[in-house]
């Protein structure tokens, strides 16, 4: 096949194939569906049978998107993967590691087998998908894998958190090894996104997320897609081993916010007048106010 045969326009990734996985839904079916509509030949997969894709989130893409089934903690099925994507395009562009899984029990509580079933996914996973995919690949592919803030701070959740640690550690390593062969590796780090995968979280947890982020709200997944998209695409030839945040801001503020709502919510005025800047208005000052929530 046409690597570009879906394609229908110029776009900033036209004839590219890429791999996504956990594209079923959430943010992995936003990228794929970007990918596509930028020119690429998308092949989504996840765990779930076709016929499970929910809400058709990938329809309506024509051959631009193929969905493949694929569990990315099974070695066989990525090495089955690999010989259709050799037998079908010859080559590989692009794989996106975005498959992962949540879980939210805390240090003393966390059972030995979520811990593993984390792992196999968040981690083990983009292990397997970059030795099944790097053969395939030439140099200017590029392969980025999805972290989270919880890669860089002590998020609460220990499984879900050791694990994103696990990945950035190993995007790190696949950068250096990688990069001879001309194949790019970028870590990219989503805040508080709205998915599937946060919608049974607490409200309090939103809200938290919220009140901890800067620019005051919630991402959306075309906010991650469009990132995926740059570094999927020849514009970001140079970039390697890097770490991105998609997150309003949340991991840079490192705890200040609070302490800088804190101190206007107690003496707006003076606070205002010291940052040379007008106060809130309509909340005298709170910090509910400056952050819009
Ligand atoms: N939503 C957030 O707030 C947030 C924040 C930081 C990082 N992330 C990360 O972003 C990525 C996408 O998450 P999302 O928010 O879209 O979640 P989501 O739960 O909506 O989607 C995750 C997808 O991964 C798939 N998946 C699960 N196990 C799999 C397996 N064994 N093999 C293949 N696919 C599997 C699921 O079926 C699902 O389609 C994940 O790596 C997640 O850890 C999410």
């Amino acid at each position: 096949m046409n690597p570009g045969a879906g394609s229908t326009a110029p776009g900033r990734v036209t004839g590219k194939v890429i791999v996504v996985t956990g594209a079923a839904r959430g943010q992995g079916a936003a990228e794929a569906r970007a990918l596509a509509e930028h020119g690429a030949h998308v092949v989504a997969t996840d765990v779930v049978a076709a016929a499970d894709v929910e809400n058709g989130e990938l329809d309506g893409h024509g051959d631009a998107i193929v969905y493949r089934q694929l569990d990315v903690g099974d070695s066989a099925g990525w090495a089955a993967l690999a010989t259709w994507l050799r037998e079908e395009y010859g080559q590989v562009h692009g794989l996106v590691n975005n498959a992962g899984l949540a879980h939210r029990a805390r240090l003393m509580d966390v059972e030995l087998t979520d811990w593993e079933r984390l792992f196999r996914v968040n981690a083990t996973g983009p292990l397997l998908g970059i030795q099944a995919i790097a053969p395939l690949m030439r140099p200017g592919a590029s392969i980025v894998t999805i972290g989270s803030v919880a890669a860089i701070t002590p998020h609460y959740t220990v499984a879900y958190t050791a694990s994103k640690w696990a990945v950035r550690a190993l995007s790190k390593v696949a950068s250096l090894e990688l990069g001879p062969s001309g194949i790019r590796v970028n870590l990219v780090h989503p805040g508080y996104i709205d998915t599937p995968m946060v919608a049974n979280a607490p409200a309090t947890f939103r809200q938290a997320n919220v009140d901890s982020t800067p620019l005051g709200t919630v991402g959306r997944v075309e906010d991650v897609a469009n990132l995926i998209v740059f570094l999927l695409s020849d514009e970001s030839a140079y970039i390697s081993g890097a770490e991105i945040a998609v997150d309003g801001g949340f991991s840079n503020q490192a705890g200040v916010k609070a302490l800088s709502d804190a101190v206007l919510a107690a003496a707006p005025t003076e606070a205002a007048a010291a940052t040379g800047s007008a106060a809130p208005t309509g909340s005298a000052g709170t910090a509910s106010g400056e952050t819009g929530a």
